[in-house]
């Protein structure tokens, strides 16, 4: 059956496309999807990560069509889209597999992960944009992967948004950005991601990440042990450099709006973004701040958008989008985003929004000069973690002192603490338990604590302390076990109390050596 495409007018008029079908996600309009792509249409499609405007990868002058849709500059390769690993050798796509991909494809496809390797004749340069390589990916949404294997080829696919712009999450976006310039679009719901795929090259010698996505450099070294970063990922280039891959070297993901990252705690980002906000809105700009859950109650702008909760990571990955969007739709004139170096796909996050804001970053992190130890007593393990600190070199000295939260009177250390401490060569000259006192702490003080209840006890009793500021020693080095309480052991559980103290700290000396 003839598809209910406007083909005639690609015959009469390859630029002007006038009317763009909007499919659903039902198997009858998934044949119609796959006919299009077969005769050499160009659509969106929904995938895990974003939407994909996809044409044969194999047709070059389909593939044409996806340039001139996006406005995307003709250097910048495209990545193609196949249905199972067998497709790769079957079709030839590339002249050798190499091993790491088979690992990487057992580990993590379908899903979002692209592969780069070294490209046979098959691939068209229109693809590669005349690279020796080509990128590819296997996608994990059902409906991707039917419209792939019902096309009977395989599909070359950009994100598809206009050629700058923020990617697409739903069928919607592409719309706003394609009407009138494609075939059609199928909607298969919002993007679950939110991102687009992890791109490594298998091409050189050490496997190495060109943009970070939902699986994580853990992750991959999980499977290949090492790999390496390239620098574009999270640094802005000069213009000078020669970039691995070409799309990293422009804007990309920006909302029309000026955006500026504010980073730190949480308790000076607030202060800032809202120091920002009253100033910018005498100039009688439309503002709006970048929140979460947590935070959104604390700005004052004409727009707080959240990305959802803080802990929850995906839903950030996943919100991310359509928020420069829609700060694109409401007609934002300055955006002021919190920052969101998440453990996990914090990477990705981050490498988006940096570009989305051209790397224009305010950072409100205090220079801190003192760490406080504390435990209970003041007579035991802060002293020693005090000692031992003192023992260490940082870069940026800073004051070291230990403190109880309850002590009754001047007492001195702990006798087995002492010994211990002593035979490992630390003086304990001067050594007393003394009270916390609120005023101990600055704004630029770290406090560290033994054990979480010992944090949760600070924060509830000192109401103006930046909880930000107080850290369980152990989470903070990230160690599981925090440190225990010695009291009433054996002079050797004391020495083992020590030991395990010494390797946290040298882990803490590492840290805030590499933060300077
Ligand atoms: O999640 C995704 O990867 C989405 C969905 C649709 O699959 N696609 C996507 O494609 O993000 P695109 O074109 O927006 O981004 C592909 C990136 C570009 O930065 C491009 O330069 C790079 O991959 N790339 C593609 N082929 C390459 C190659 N042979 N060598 C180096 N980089 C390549
Ligand atoms: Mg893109």
């Amino acid at each position: 059956t003839e598809p209910k495409s406007s083909k005639k007018v690609w015959k009469n008029n390859p630029v002007i496309i006038v009317k763009t079908l909007l499919l659903k996600n039902t198997e009858e309009d998934i044949k119609t999807a796959a006919e299009l792509l077969k005769n050499g249409g160009v659509e969106g499609i929904p995938t895990e990560t974003v939407y994909g405007l996809a044409a044969d990868a194999l047709n070059p002058e389909a593939v044409k069509k996806i340039f001139k849709a996006k406005g995307r500059p003709g250097d910048n390769p495209l990545i193609v889209h196949i249905c199972d690993f067998s497709d790769i050798e079957r079709l030839n796509l590339v002249t050798k597999i190499p091993d790491t991909a088979k690992k990487l494809a057992d580990a993590f496809w379908p899903g979002p992960l692209t592969m780069i390797m070294k490209k046979s004749d098959v691939i068209p340069n229109e693809v590669s944009a005349g690279l020796d390589t080509v990128a590819i990916r296997f996608p994990s949404h059902k409906t991707a992967q039917a419209i792939i294997r019902e096309s009977g080829t395989v599909l070359a696919a950009p994100s598809a948004n206009i050629s700058g712009s923020p990617s697409p999450t739903t069928a919607q976006h592409v719309m706003n950005d394609m009407d009138g310039k494609i075939d059609a679009v199928l909607d298969g719901g919002a993007s679950e991601v939110g991102l687009e795929s992890t791109v490594i090259t298998l091409a050189g010698d050490v496997p190495r990440v060109l943009r970070p996505g939902g699986i994580t450099v853990e992750m991959l070294e999980s499977v290949l042990g090492k790999v390496e970063v390239d620098d574009a990922v999270l640094h802005k280039l000069a213009d000078n450099v020669k970039v691995a891959s070409p799309g990293m070297k422009y804007k990309h993901y920006a909302p029309k709006a000026d955006m500026v990252i504010v980073d730190g705690t949480r308790k000076h980002v607030i202060a800032k973004i809202n120091e920002l906000v009253a100033s910018h809105r005498d100039d009688g700009k439309k503002i709006a701040v970048i929140a979460t859950e947590e935070t959104k109650q604390f700005y004052d702008a004409d727009v707080v958008l959240s990305m959802g909760s803080r802990a929850d990571e995906d839903s950030i990955a996943h919100e991310l989008y359509r928020i420069l969007r829609d700060c694109d739709e409401l007609d934002v004139d300055v955006i002021f985003s919190e920052s969101f170096s998440t453990p996990r796909i914090g990477q990705a996050i981050m490498n988006r929004m940096l570009k989305a804001a051209g790397h224009q970053v305010i950072d409100t992190h205090v220079k801190y000069d003192k760490i406080i130890f504390v435990a209970q007593t003041g007579t035991c393990r802060e002293q020693m973690a005090k000692g031992i600190m003192n023992d260490f070199v940082l870069k940026v000295p800073m004051e070291i002192e230990a403190r109880g939260l309850v002590v009754q009177f001047p007492e001195p250390v702990n006798q087995k603490a002492e010994a211990v401490l002593i035979s490992n060569g630390i003086s304990t000259e001067g050594m007393v338990s003394t009270q916390l006192e609120e005023s101990d702490i600055t704004e630029s003080t770290m406090v560290f604590t033994m054990e979480s209840s010992q944090r949760e006890r600070i924060i509830e009793s000192f109401a103006d302390i930046d909880p930000e500021q107080v850290f369980v020693l152990s989470q903070y080095v990230g160690d599981e076990l925090e440190i225990l309480d010695p009291y009433g052991g054996t002079l050797q559980s004391y020495g083992l109390c020590y030991e395990s103290l010494r390797a946290t700290l040298k882990k803490l000396v590492k840290r805030l050596n590499a933060n300077t």
